[in-house]
């Protein structure tokens, strides 16, 4: 691997986002009680416990119609301008999709949020799998590995209106000519522009966030399945000279896991198993039915979700892959195993989430710290703590 995993990285502390619940029926596909909340009320609350309890970021969904029991939802760029403007530091992530979007206009709305915000604007820039949202509309429905071409092109659009002046590009999807966006983004140090998240787990996904992205995240994933995601995206970095001087930094990893904290480990076992046994079983096929447009139509028939059972999709992010399941000990030590092979973000669902943000603030994240602390000693160095969120007391 390249010097994106080297020694140097492990004096970082690891990062945490949590998944905003802004579609109903929280983040399990299952009758299980979630005392867990999609309307505005509910998230503001959630987004502020969540800063005072060591979260940077939070990341929000974009869905416009029912799939996997998520019958309602609130949009996301809107919904994220409104978490920013309720929170002090937490950072909001709006998911868009290119075809949905201009990227000038998407460009300008997020110029508008940072500065609302004083620099916390970020989006996630995700291609899309469910095709009725897109043919519904009467937008056209590219095969799977063309929506990556139209997704490069949007996100090369998008980073050029956020650091140049009289920016022209021209491609298949796009042509931008002379274009200056006034007022630019919030100068941030240490930030080039809005941070771009980018998910997707394909082998063209890989390819394109390695060339493009700043953040790559995944779906939920095992340590060997999370290695190979890695070994894509940073080879694909590698051809661009990413990581070099003058040219984009080299890439960032986040990736998803569901979160079943418990006193003991067969308390939260028991606790996978209820979930599981409680799927909602039609809701979960037909989301099953759907992400065949995703990886599995590609030629390699690789990507989210190709190879997941029908457990795995009772989490449709297949957050349970990632094992972040028993006591707070447990949880934090199989964090830091996936930090020791790239990982450097936590993207976190929850069954019960302003009560369990605010517990892995206080149980699990003191933790972690302590092991990371360990683990950059070991290697001759010291856990730079400096500008990160720590875990304030905060009533859930
Ligand atoms: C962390 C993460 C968040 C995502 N959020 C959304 C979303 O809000 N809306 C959406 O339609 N797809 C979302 N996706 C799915 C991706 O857009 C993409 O369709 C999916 O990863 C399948 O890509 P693949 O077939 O290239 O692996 C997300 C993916 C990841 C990993």
């Amino acid at each position: 691997m390249t010097e994106i995993s080297t020694v140097a990285r492990l004096a970082e502390p690891l990062k945490f986002a949590y998944w905003v619940p802004n579609v109903s029926g929280g983040l399990v596909v299952s009758t299980i009680e979630q005392r867990t909340g999609w309307d505005f009320d509910y998230n503001k609350k959630l987004a502020q416990i969540a800063e005072n309890s060591g979260f940077e970021y939070a990341l929000t969904q974009t869905r416009y119609a029912a799939s996997y029991g998520a019958d309602k939802q609130h949009e996301a760029t809107s919904f994220s301008l409104a978490l920013l403007a309720a929170t002090e530091r937490l950072k909001v992530i709006a998911a868009v999709h290119p075809g949905m979007w201009h990227p000038g206009v998407l460009a300008k709305f997020i110029i508008t949020a940072d500065h609302i915000s004083n620099g916390r604007a970020a989006v996630n820039i995700v291609s899309g799998w469910l095709k009725a949202e897109f043919e519904n509309f009467g937008l056209e429905w590219l095969e799977h590995d063309e929506r990556y071409v139209r997704t490069e092109e949007f996100i090369k659009v998008l980073r050029g209106l956020w650091t140049e002046q009289e920016y022209s590009q021209s491609g298949k999807y796009y042509n931008i000519t002379d274009f200056t966006l006034n007022p630019a983004p919030v100068d941030v140090p240490g930030r080039a522009h809005p941070e771009i998240f980018f998910g997707g787990n394909s082998t063209a996904a890989q390819a394109t966030a390695g060339r493009v992205a700043d953040w790559y995240f995944s779906n939920g994933k095992d340590l060997e399945g999370f290695k190979e995601n890695i070994a894509g995206v940073v080879a694909a970095a590698g051809e661009t000279q990413r990581g070099t001087e003058g040219a984009l930094s080299a890439p960032k990893f986040g990736l998803n896991g569901f979160v079943i904290a418990r006193d003991s480990e067969k308390e939260a076992r028991e606790t996978l198993r209820e979930i599981v046994a409680k799927a909602h079983k039609p809701a979960v096929q037909g989301f099953r039915d759907a992400v065949q447009e995703a990886g599995a139509s590609t030629k390699d028939g690789k990507g989210m979700w190709a190879d997941s059972s029908f457990e795995d999709l009772v989490q449709y992010n297949d957050g349970f892959k990632t094992q972040l399941i028993g006591t707070p000990e447990q949880i934090a030590e199989r964090i830091v195993s996936y930090k020791k092979i790239g990982v450097n973000l936590f993207l976190t669902g929850y069954l019960h989430f302003q009560e369990e943000v605010a517990a892995f603030g206080q149980d699990i994240l003191p933790i972690v710290r302590e092991l990371e602390a360990d683990l950059a000693r070991k290697n001759g160095l010291e856990l730079d703590l400096s500008g990160t969120p720590v875990a304030q007391q905060v009533a859930a």
